[in-house]
């Protein structure tokens, strides 16, 4: 065996076969969708750049970089951490290179790190420094990787930095110096240079935003730092073209969509989105390419330009490096120099763990716009790729969102070929989780995992992406395995959600599946509108979705889902059940009525059938299950929103199931509504006790969404007064009045935040509610805490739902 050959082990071995080949199955001629319509002359890679990988900050005369002093700077850094080791590639580069080939990936964009070839960013060279990219260079030709350079990803030398930097003409001469005494070290065998990685989010984020390095906050500096990073570049490309002309020089920017918020039709915003565009990629690309700055931005970078500056920045480029992510939003807004800041992502919109959007269509878009507004130029994808959820779950292990968003993404390439785009190369971001920035290690983009927070690479915590194939050798399946004993199957948790085809359920379902990676069970009422849910969530998140029929307003239909649902685990269909959301609700409204077992519907709905499917589910949970009770705030007299509905009534399980009988006066329906939602919170406690009292860890907790026009009791309402809760008016006056304000989209964060989150795993016992989308853990009503009645609560909804000793859980004796 050819790894045994190289001494490798047996877990390297399966490594090697099954690694991350995204290019293996998108090369594998004619197979997936993808591959179809990938010629054979496409190249596949990953990337990575030096101060995020390298570690060995002060070793072999490494000098400083602006990011080393930023990032020891209190408060910069998320995670407070600084990359003295990270990946330690500096020393472990021949194991990044083993993994870039069993991967069978077959190009690596790194970057080089100027202060380590230049300590002060002139003068000597570091002969030592200069070796390291020597040695990179020849592992990587040996394995047949070619190899593509970055020459400045953002490390700009402390010493230049302190003698004007980007503000300063004269680090352009700098950097055509050091790409100089790169190509004549390197050019005989590195054929595939990038000038500077995303020019203009050093520009924005380093000198005018501020949450990058250098750290200054100036939007003067817009004009001379672009000018003088464009004229950098232009000059490197002079000098280097001089050196040798076999060179494949390009430039990588961040591309993006940039739109308006709240779309279109918003004229101000629509303007300030042109304005941004102008800025963010038309004065980087047009100088490069057509020699001249666009308009809008011609007036903020006029002093900077000087008499030839723009004949020496219009060199043209080899080929023109996409990173693209997500797009942008923005607004305008008259009380900053620029008259415009960032919007918001439109909301319900799907993120990663970064928080970015994930929309592919915004790449087919930028590829298709370089290709018509840029003269058809070579096109490569130096940059894409997406954060895991964060966490230490199986979730997080399991690599289906990953999966999903790369294919998303390179179908969007194939599109824009099919218009014409000469897109010739995918790199994936990143080869390995790395620090990632202002994030630190906080942000997980590797296609190799490693336990980052460690500092270390932790060979037992090195996970890769597994091709699975089948016989016909499409590609089934990426996951990711635990490096050591072989590919194994990483298992999701499962999330049962009651109502999950709609309103807050629907939107918790989407972030249960797009952030915390869990797989799902959607169960209610009406099998056509769950299924056409469950299709969009599957084909939306790459996620196990099944369904089940479930009316919780009816105890014979609660019993068989509940045996439908254990049979689901018994054959594999569901596994690891984590998490149970009662969110099916009953309405706040309309006219009294009773269920098919003759109980009163409202309360039959909102609280037997729910407490009867914890009954016979529990003793099925995980060790870390959740059970989450939707229970808005509406019974609880001390709040506004209380004060709103009224009074509530006795939490009387049998009076409550009998309202309205024995020619008794019923209650009024929001009466009803209220005193079911005191009644779960109820259910929530005493469920709480009981499971500590078995010594199990399940969490049990109420939820309040606040007040969401959609759903629950305004839902009910007619439309106008549904229409005039979601104004910005009647928004007002709610917050003024101390009404919780809710919305589908982060209210359903909240939730899923709630029923996954770590940080809420402590919070058994308690009611936590949203309130604009922050979460805050707060005392409901006094009765609520009232165990004698909770315990009564208990023992009577036992009755009413006739539990049978057998299906009793344990648990909750
Ligand atoms: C890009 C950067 C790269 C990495 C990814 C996630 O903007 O070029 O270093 O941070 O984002």
């Amino acid at each position: 065996m050819a790894n045994d050959k190289n001494g490798w082990t047996r877990r390297q071995f399966v490594l090697s076969l099954g690694a991350a080949a995204i290019a293996a199955g998108c090369e594998s001629k004619r197979r997936t969708s993808e591959a179809r319509r990938f010629p054979n002359t496409f190249r596949w890679g990953c990337g990575s750049s030096a101060f995020q990988v390298e570690g060995a900050l002060d070793v072999d005369g490494r000098g400083e970089s602006i990011w080393d002093i930023f990032a020891k700077q209190n408060g910069r850094i998320k995670d407070g951490s600084i990359p003295s080791k990270t990946c330690n590639s500096y020393y472990r580069y021949r194991e990044d290179v083993a993994l870039i080939s069993a991967a069978n990936l077959n190009s690596y964009k790194f970057s080089i790190s100027w202060p380590r070839v230049f300590p002060t960013g002139s003068g000597p060279l570091n002969e030592r420094g200069m070796d390291y990219y020597d040695r990179l260079t020849d592992a990587l030709l040996q394995r047949h990787i070619t190899p593509y350079a970055t020459l400045f990803h953002w490390d700009l030398p402390q010493r230049l930095y302190e003698s004007g930097g980007w503000m300063s003409r004269d680090t352009g001469e700098r950097f055509a110096d050091y790409a100089v005494a790169v190509t004549r070290r390197l050019g005989d065998r590195l054929k595939n240079f990038i000038t500077i990685n995303e020019a203009n989010v050093h520009m924005l984020l380093g000198h005018v935003v501020g949450n990058h390095a250098p750290g200054l906050h100036d939007a003067k500096l817009i004009g001379p730092v672009t000018h003088h990073l464009n004229l950098a570049q232009g000059r490197a490309i002079q000098a280097m073209r001089a050196q040798r002309s076999d060179l494949m020089i390009g430039v990588a920017l961040a591309l993006s969509p940039d739109r308006p918020e709240g779309g279109r039709i918003h004229l101000l915003n629509d303007i300030a989105a042109l304005a941004f565009d102008e800025i963010w990629s038309g004065a980087f690309l047009d100088p490069l390419l057509k020699g001249k700055y666009p308009l809008a931005a011609e007036q903020m970078l006029a002093d900077a330009v000087k008499a030839g500056d723009m004949s020496t920045i219009h060199q043209g480029c080899d080929f023109i490096g996409v990173n693209y992510y997500s797009p942008f939003y923005l607004k305008a807004d008259f009380s900053g120099p620029t008259f415009l800041s960032p919007g918001e992502t439109p909301a319900g919109v799907t993120q990663d763990a970064s928080g970015r959007e994930i929309d592919p269509s915004g790449l087919q878009e930028v590829l298709d716009r370089l290709t018509k507004d840029y003269g058809n130029p070579r096109l490569i994808v130096t940059e894409n790729g997406c954060s895991d959820p964060l966490g230490d779950h199986a979730a997080i292990i399991n690599d289906e969102f990953r999966i999903h968003y790369l294919s998303a993404h390179l179908r969007a390439v194939t599109q824009a070929m099919d218009n014409g785009s000469r897109v010739e190369r995918f790199f994936v971001w990143s080869l390995l989780d790395n620090w990632e920035w202002d994030s630190g290690f906080t942000s997980k983009f590797g296609l190799v995992a490693q336990n980052v927070n460690a500092g270390e690479r932790n060979p037992e915590e090195i996970l890769c992406l597994v091709c699975r194939y089948r016989r016909n050798r499409t590609v089934t399946r990426l996951t990711v395995a635990p490096r050591k004993g072989g590919p194994k199957e990483v298992i999701m948790p499962t999330a049962l959600i009651t109502g999950g085809h709609a309103g807050i359920g629907f939107e918790c379902a989407k972030q249960l599946a797009s952030r915390s990676r869990y797989n799902l069970v959607l169960a209610g009422r009406s099998m056509e509108r769950i299924e056409a849910a469950a299709q969009q969530l599957r084909t939306d998140y790459g996620i196990r979705v099944s369904t089940l029929k479930l009316d919780t307003s009816s105890l014979s239909s609660v019993r068989d889902a509940a045996t439908k649902f254990r049979a689901m685990l018994d054959s594999g269909e569901v596994d690891s059940f984590e998490a149970l959301l009662c969110n099916a609700g009953g309405y706040f409204g309309g006219p009294l009525s009773y269920s098919k077992d003759s109980y009163e519907t409202t309360f039959a709905t909102n609280c037997l059938g729910h407490f009867l499917l914890i009954e016979l589910l529990t003793e099925r949970m995980g060790d870390n299950g959740r059970i989450v009770f939707t229970a808005s705030g509406t019974h609880d007299p001390d709040t506004a929103d209380g004060k709103m509905v009224g009074i509530v009534a006795e939490p009387d399980a049998i009076a409550l199931a009998n309202d309205g009988r024995d020619g008794k006066k019923p209650l009024s329906a929001g009466k009803r509504y209220s005193t079911s939602k005191l009644c779960t919170i109820l259910y929530a406690y005493e469920l709480h006790r009981r499971l500590r009292r078995a010594g199990s860890s399940i969490a049990s907790i109420a939820f309040d969404p606040g007040a969401v026009p959609e759903t629950g009791l305004l839902r009910t309402m007619p439309k106008p007064v549904q229409w005039l809760a979601k104004t910005r008016f009647m928004k007002w006056i709610m917050k003024r009045v101390g009404v919780t304000q809710g919305s589908v989209s982060f209210s359903g964060a909240s939730f899923a935040q709630v029923a996954t989150d770590p940080t809420y795993r402590n919070g058994s016992g308690k009611y936590f509610q949203s309130n604009n989308g922050a979460l805050s853990d707060r005392r409901s009503s006094r009765l609520s805490y009232d165990e004698q009645r909770a315990l009564k609560l208990w023992n009577d909804s036992k009755t009413l739902v006739r539990l049978q000793p057998n299906e009793e859980s344990v648990q909750l004796r």
